[in-house]
C-alpha cells in the first residue's frame, strides 16, 4: 500500500473541503470522460477532481517505481519533472532519494502549477523546488539533471510531440530517464515506442526490462492480447471515496513504466511480469528474462527455499532463480 504523506493529504483535504460531494463527483465524472476522449483538465473543478481522484494514484505508482529502482536513486541530486501537474513526484522523490537537493518542475497549466506550489510550500524543506510555467513541446533544450521524469504525460501529447520531448529529455539526462503511463494497452504502447526510440539513441535499460533486446511482449501487444504493466494498491481518503462514489477503502492502480540510463547499469536477471499464481504445492511465475524472452516457470514445494521465495514474490519483483536456490 502506498499512502500519501500526511502533510500532502492534509493539504488536499483543506483544498477540497469547501466542495459539495455532488460537485466533486460530477467533476470527477467529467474528468474521466475527458480523459477517454484524449482531453485534459479545463476548469478548476477538473483540477480539484484530479487532486482528489488521480493524484493519490500517480503518487502511489511513482513511489512504487522508485522502490523498484532504489539502488539507482542513491546518487541522484537533481530531478527534472516534465508535465509536473501538482507536483506529486516531488513528494515521492524526497523520500526515495537520500541525496536529492533540487527539483525543477515544468508545467503548462498555471492553475495546476499554483496548486502544486501551494501544496509543497514550506513542506519539503530543505529541497529546492523551481516551478516553471512552460509548454514542454516547444522546448529546444531542457536543462541537464541527474534524473528526468515524465509521469502520466506522454499520453497527453501527439506521437510527434512525444518523439520531440523524449529526444530533448534524453539529451538532458545525466543518469536516469524515468517514464510512467497508465497501465492500459495505450499507455504501454507509448512506452514501447519510447523504448525503441531511446535504445536507438544509445540508452540502456534499467527497469522493468532486464535486457536491451526487443520487448518480448511486443508481438502479443500488436495482436491485442497482452501488454506489460504493474499494479499498486493505494488507500482511498475521504475525498477520493467521495469523488469516485467508491465504498472500498483502497483501489488498485495499474501502471506501466520504463527507466533507462545513458550508461549501462547492472540489470536484474529476470522480472515477474504478472501477478504470481499461487496453487497448492506450486507457484507459477511469468517472467521477462535477461535473454529478452517471456517465459513461464513453475516452482514446486520440492524446490525448497526457491519455493518459499516464489510464494513470497510479488508482481514486478526481480527474480533470480539461481540466487533464490542459494
Ligand atoms: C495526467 S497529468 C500528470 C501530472 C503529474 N505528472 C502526475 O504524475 O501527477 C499530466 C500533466 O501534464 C501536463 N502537460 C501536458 N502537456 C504539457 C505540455 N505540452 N507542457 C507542459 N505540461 C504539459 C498537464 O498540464 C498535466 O499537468
Amino acid at each position: 500500500m502506498e499512502t500519501l504523506p500526511l502533510q500532502l493529504s492534509n493539504a488536499i483535504d483543506r483544498e477540497l473541503a469547501p466542495l459539495s460531494p455532488d460537485k466533486l463527483r460530477q467533476a470527477c465524472f467529467e474528468l474521466t470522460q475527458r480523459y477517454a476522449q484524449g482531453l485534459s483538465m479545463e476548469t478548476q473543478l477538473h483540477r480539484q477532481a484530479y487532486v482528489a481522484a488521480r493524484l493519490p494514484a500517480t503518487y502511489g505508482a511513482i513511489r512504487q517505481v522508485f522502490r523498484r529502482i532504489e539502488p539507482a536513486l542513491s546518487s541522484i541530486q537533481s530531478l527534472l519533472d516534465l508535465g509536473a501537474g501538482t507536483g506529486s513526484l516531488a513528494w515521492a522523490a524526497g523520500d526515495a532519494m537520500p541525496h536529492l537537493q533540487r527539483i525543477t518542475l515544468f508545467e503548462k497549466d498555471i492553475e495546476l502549477l499554483r496548486l502544486g506550489q501551494h501544496f509543497t510550500q514550506n513542506n519539503l524543506d530543505p529541497l529546492q523546488l523551481a516551478w516553471c510555467r512552460d509548454d514542454i513541446t516547444q522546448a529546444e533544450i531542457f536543462p541537464s539533471h541527474d534524473a528526468v521524469v515524465f509521469s502520466y504525460v506522454l499520453n497527453e501529447l501527439s506521437l510527434k510531440e512525444q518523439v520531440h520531448v523524449l529526444e530533448k529529455a534524453y539529451q538532458a539526462t545525466d543518469k536516469l530517464l524515468i517514464l510512467l503511463e497508465p497501465g492500459t494497452p495505450q499507455g504501454f504502447g507509448h512506452l514501447l515506442n519510447a523504448r525503441n526510440l531511446l535504445l536507438k539513441l544509445g540508452a540502456h535499460s534499467v527497469a522493468p526490462c532486464s535486457h536491451n533486446a526487443p520487448c518480448p511482449l511486443a508481438p502479443a501487444f500488436k495482436d491485442g492480447k497482452d501488454w506489460c504493466h504493474f499494479s499498486v494498491r493505494i488507500p482511498r481518503g475521504k475525498y477520493h471515496r467521495r469523488a469516485k462514489d467508491g465504498v472500498l477503502p483502497y483501489e488498485d492502480e495499474k501502471y506501466a513504466y520504463l527507466v533507462v540510463s545513458p550508461q549501462p547499469v547492472p540489470l536484474p536477471k529476470d522480472r515477474v511480469i504478472k501477478a504470481p499464481i499461487r496453487k497448492t504445492g506450486h507457484v507459477i511465475l511469468d517472467l521477462c528474462t535477461e535473454k529478452g524472452s517471456k517465459e513461464r516457470t513453475i516452482i514446486s514445494k520440492s524446490d525448497g527455499k526457491t519455493y518459499t521465495k516464489a510464494r513470497d514474490s510479488e508482481w514486478g519483483d526481480e527474480w533470480d532463480e539461481q540466487n533464490e536456490k542459494g
